[in-house]
């Protein structure tokens, strides 16, 4: 069998199969060799803002659990666009329904109604088992919304005095770049030279329910945002029990529980939702990402009636948030989620990438954590991370550090087993011979 036809084939059939073989097939065909690695470096670099630093490499097409660059060179993408990818690069369902929709009703704004959004909404709701979805476009925007929400509930339903509200957050936590989200990460990379910074927000250890039952005895608490495992941080995985501490804990004080699974939700740890682990139902659910499959910029937020509705038409919202084709390629990436059990892979093959790695010594990789296909190695210091990325970009697959010698691993959840075990061995084989 060709390399382009391994890709992750699983449980499509018929014609999706065949369009996907065609795909492929012309990527074999046709590389894109117009312009060199290094123009494209230069060009970003002259005509592009400074705001990444990106490992050396030109890629121009991927396709299920690979990319390509523009010389040729094929890939294991281990980043998935930060988890963005779960359904693996243009799935061929998700581009069918993108392409078909594209050419009907792309936007309408919230001017009008759609005949899509209500379709999506119905479908994302009683997948999560909550009354309401109110939709946006970035993962960050998910996390205003619910930061409004939370206050906007704090002031109508929990009676907090006017412009006291405050939201606790945890530390090492990241929802993105606006000034909210920046004021209350605790990363100095993120925050430093931005201020002054949004009041009304606390933030607390990690994985600490002694700090956060302390947090919470303040009656203008009105919320607290957290992610179920630490994406950003290096795939920082709590305890066991956190997760259930904190739904007693918000319930007891009477604290709304936000929980961003922009990273996290998804099938990506094994479960449809992280939260699914310790079998609790957070307040209100920020989800984005993995929600287009990569093709399109869709999130948003799952809540019950009682805090959904507290905003009233005009107090928010986005020209783009739920326009009908986001909805119909977010319905989509949920139905290939489901039906190609994608969780249940991320399960069973992030148990074979941890026990593989697992076998590495400890004097290189100290430490190998994470849940279904969100992990990271942690690797000695004396080690550069950065570098040792370069080496595996050389050995066929693509992986970023995260913090200094922590590298996240986290391949499109179509992955096989086969591909796994394959992959385990370059990681192995770049830091044995580093
Ligand atoms: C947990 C989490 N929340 C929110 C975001 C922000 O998402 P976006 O970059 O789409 O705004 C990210 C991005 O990495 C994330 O990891």
């Amino acid at each position: 069998m060709a390399p382009l036809a391994r890709i992750a084939l699983l449980n499509i059939k018929g014609p999706a199969r065949a369009l996907l073989c065609a795909q492929s097939q012309s990527i074999q065909n046709n590389c894109c060799k117009t312009i060199t690695s290094q123009q494209v470096f230069d060009r970003e670099s002259k005509y592009g803002a400074h705001n990444y630093h990106p490992l050396p490499v030109a890629l121009c097409k991927a396709q299920g659990v690979f990319m390509w660059d523009v010389e040729g060179k094929r890939y294991f993408d281990f980043m998935s666009a930060y988890s963005a990818v779960n359904q693996g690069h243009c799935h061929p369902r998700i581009y069918k329904v993108m392409v078909d929709q594209a050419k009907i009703l792309t936007l309408t704004s919230r001017a009008f109604y759609s005949n899509v959004l209500g379709e999506f909404e119905e479908y994302i709701t009683k997948l999560f088992g909550y009354d309401k979805w109110l939709p946006m476009n970035t993962g960050v925007e998910g996390g205003e919304t619910a930061c409004k929400l939370a206050r906007k509930w704090g002031y109508s339903s929990k009676n907090i005095p006017q412009n006291q509200a405050k939201i606790v957050f945890a530390e090492g936590n990241f929802w993105g770049r606006t000034m909210s989200a920046v004021s209350s990460s605790t990363d100095p990379t993120s925050y430093s030279g931005f201020g002054p910074f949004m009041p009304g927000f606390e933030v607390i250890p990690y994985d600490d329910l002694a700090a956060l039952q302390q947090a919470l005895t303040d009656p203008t608490v009105c919320a607290f945002m957290v992610e179920p495992i630490q994406g950003e941080a290096g795939v920082v995985v709590p305890k066991e029990g956190y997760l259930r501490g904190i739904r007693e804990l918000c319930t007891k004080h009477n604290v709304l529980w936000i929980a961003d699974e922009v990273q996290t939700g998804l099938a990506r740890t094994g479960k449809r939702l992280a939260v699914d682990h310790e079998n609790v139902k957070p307040d209100i659910l920020i989800l984005g990402k993995a929600l287009s499959g990569g093709f399109y910029p869709v999130s948003g937020v799952l809540a019950n009636d009682p805090v959904m509705l507290v905003i009233k038409p005009g107090e928010h919202g986005s020209t783009y948030g739920g326009n009908p084709l986001a909805c119909k390629v977010a319905l989509e990436s949920l139905h290939v989620l489901e039906e190609e059990k994608l969780a249940e892979n991320a399960e069973k093959l992030g148990h074979v990438l941890r026990n593989e790695l697992n076998k590495l010594p400890k004097e290189v990789v100290t430490l190998v954590r994470g849940k279904g296909l969100l992990n990271a190695i942690v690797i000695n210091k004396k080690l550069d991370a950065m570098n040792v990325c370069l080496k595996m970009k050389e050995h066929g697959l693509l992986a970023k550090p995260t913090h200094g010698h922590i590298i996240r691993l986290a391949p499109p959840l179509v992955i096989t087993e086969d591909q796994i075990r394959e992959c385990a061995d370059i990681i192995s084989r770049t830091i044995l011979t580093y």
